[in-house]
C-alpha cells in the first residue's frame, strides 16, 4: 500500500461504475492519485476492495451525489484535485424516454454543479464522458469529430449533446482545458477478471446479454433487426475494449490540447451483432441459443468512427480486437458464477 495524502490528485466521478473502474486501475498503473466519487446508483461498494487488489494502492473514496453541490465544495476542500474526470451519469437510452428529467438532472445538472465548484479552484484538465450518440444517424461513415450533432431522439442522448456544448462554452472561459471522449460501444472486462461489467436486472446491452446467455443466464439472446441494409442485415457498431477506452482517458491528462477538443474513441471498424456473436461462440467455444426479431425502437443501423484525430492529438489507438473484448466478457461472466 502507498500512502500519498500530500500528492496532487486526479477527482474520477462515476468511479465505481463499469468505465470509471478500469479508468482508476490506469490511472493508477501510470502513476497517479485518485479520488473516486460514487452514489453507488448503479455500482457496488465492493469495487473500491477489488481496484485496490488490483492496484495494491489504498484509493481515496467519497460516497456522494454529483446533484450535491455541497457535497462536491467539500470533496474539494478536502482534496487537493489537479484533474478532473467527469463519468459519473446515467446512461440507458430506454430508460432516458421514461424519466427524462431524472437525466437531465443528473447528467446535465450534475455537470453545472461541478463546473461552478471548479470556478473556486485550480485545475489543470476536465475530461467528460461522451458518446457517438451525439452524431445521431450520420449521413456518412465513418463518423469524424467534424461531423455535426444529429438528431438524437432520447433524452439520455440530448444530455450528451448538451454537456458537450455546455463544455464549449465554458471551455472559451476557464482555466483549463476540457476534453470530450466519445465513447462508441464499450465491451470486455480487465484481463484480470476482478472488474467488469455488473449490469442490474435484465441487460439491455448486447454484450452482456450474449456472456449471461451463454452462462444459462438467459434462454435466448433476441437479435434485433435482421432486415437492415448491411451485408448480413444486422446492425453494425464499432464495439471498442474498455481497457483501450481507459487508457485513453490517461493520455488526456498528459497532453496538451488547447481549450476544447472532442475525440472519438473507438477502433474504427465496424462489427455486426452477427459477427459479435460468431466472435463469441469461437472464445466460449459453444452455439449460442439466438433469434432474430423486429427493430428495436430507435436503433441505427450502422455506426462507426474514425479514431485518427485520437490518434494524432493523443498517440492513442485501440490495441486490443474483437476476439479479446469478447474473451474478456466471457472469463468476466464466467468469473461472476463462482
Ligand atoms: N442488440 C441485440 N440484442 C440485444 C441487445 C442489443 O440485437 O439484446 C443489438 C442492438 O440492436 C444494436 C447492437 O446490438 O444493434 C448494440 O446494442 P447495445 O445496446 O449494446 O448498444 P447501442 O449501440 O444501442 O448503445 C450504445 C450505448 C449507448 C449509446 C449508444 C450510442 O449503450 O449508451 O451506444 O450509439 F448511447
Amino acid at each position: 500500500m502507498h500512502y500519498s495524502g500530500n500528492m496532487k490528485k486526479v477527482l474520477l466521478t462515476g468511479g465505481l461504475g463499469y468505465i470509471g473502474s478500469h479508468v482508476a486501475v490506469e490511472l493508477i498503473k501510470q502513476g497517479h492519485d485518485i479520488v473516486i466519487i460514487d452514489d453507488l446508483s448503479n455500482s457496488e461498494y465492493t469495487v473500491l476492495g477489488r481496484l485496490s487488489e488490483l492496484t495494491g494502492t489504498e484509493i481515496y473514496f467519497e460516497l456522494g451525489d454529483v446533484r450535491d453541490i455541497d457535497f462536491l465544495k467539500g470533496v474539494f476542500q478536502r482534496y487537493e484535485i489537479e484533474n478532473v474526470i467527469h463519468l459519473a451519469a446515467k446512461k440507458a437510452v430506454g430508460e432516458s424516454v421514461n424519466k427524462p428529467l431524472h437525466y437531465y438532472d443528473i447528467n446535465v445538472s450534475g455537470l453545472i454543479n461541478l463546473l461552478k465548484v471548479l470556478e473556486d479552484h485550480q485545475a489543470k484538465k476536465f475530461v467528460f464522458s461522451s458518446s457517438c450518440t451525439v452524431y445521431g444517424q450520420p449521413e456518412f461513415l465513418p463518423v469524424t469529430e467534424s461531423t455535426p450533432f444529429g438528431d438524437t431522439p432520447s433524452p439520455y442522448g440530448k444530455t450528451k449533446q448538451m454537456c458537450e456544448q455546455i463544455l464549449g462554452s465554458v471551455a472559451k472561459v476557464a482555466r483549463y482545458e476540457v476534453v470530450s471522449l466519445r465513447y462508441f460501444n464499450p465491451v470486455g472486462a480487465h484481463h484480470s477478471s476482478k472488474i467488469g461489467e455488473l449490469p442490474k436486472g435484465v441487460p439491455n446491452n448486447l454484450v452482456p446479454f450474449i456472456t449471461q446467455t451463454g452462462a444459462g443466464l438467459r434462454d435466448q439472446l433476441k437479435v434485433f433487426g435482421g432486415d437492415y441494409d448491411t451485408p448480413d442485415g444486422t446492425a453494425i457498431r464499432d464495439y471498442i475494449h474498455v481497457v483501450d477506452l481507459a487508457s485513453a482517458h490517461v493520455k488526456a491528462l498528459k497532453v496538451d490540447l488547447g481549450p476544447y477538443t472532442a475525440l472519438n474513441l473507438g477502433t474504427g471498424r465496424g462489427y455486426s451483432v452477427l459477427e459479435v456473436i460468431k466472435a463469441f461462440e469461437e472464445v466460449a467455444d459453444m452455439k449460442l441459443n439466438y433469434s432474430i426479431v423486429d427493430r428495436r425502437v430507435g436503433d441505427l443501423p450502422e455506426i462507426y468512427g474514425d479514431p485518427s484525430m485520437a490518434y494524432k492529438k493523443l498517440r492513442w489507438k485501440a490495441e486490443l480486437g474483437l476476439t479479446d473484448m469478447m474473451r474478456d466478457a466471457w472469463k468476466w461472466q464466467q468469473g461472476l458464477a463462482k
